[in-house]
């Protein structure tokens, strides 16, 4: 799977994005170490702190299917180019960050962005 592809595959899961008050949806697309793929969408709630980014749901179902090591993560929303990871995101992810690194890819308007998980987070907390 290219990084084309999962750009693709974020961008098909952008459209379940259940986001009623920001109208701000957004996909995720995880490639993990055995090569697995798993996507995810934002999901909101009227007690806004509850709301859940794409790229945490897309990693809970890598978590869930037993995956603990995230190779790469593309995400996609329609709303804005080069839609990067928030804070929060950057920690999860690094949570789960394979030993090679992690590679985070986004959308631009011509093509895809691709950045490293050291330089979006560098210095990160990790026990
Ligand atoms: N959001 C994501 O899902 N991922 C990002 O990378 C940026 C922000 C969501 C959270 C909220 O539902 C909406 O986008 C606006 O912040």
């Amino acid at each position: 799977m290219n990084y084309e592809e999962m750009i693709k595959l974020a961008e098909s899961a952008s459209k379940n994005a259940y986001v009623p008050y920001s109208k701000f949806p957004v996909g995720a697309c995880v490639l993990t170490d055995d090569g697995n793929i798993f996507t995810g969408c934002n999901f909101e709630n009227s007690s806004f702190g509850m709301t859940i980014c794409a790229e945490r749901n897309a990693i809970g179902s890598a978590i869930a299917a037993g995956e603990r090591k995230v190779k790469a993560i593309a995400i996609f929303s329609p709303n804005m180019y080069n839609c990067t990871p928030c804070g929060a995101c950057r920690q999860v992810i690094s949570e789960f960050r394979s030993d090679s690194g992690v590679d985070i890819i986004t959308k631009l308007e011509d093509g895809i962005k691709i950045y490293t998980l050291d330089e979006l987070l560098p210095e990160s907390f990790v026990l």
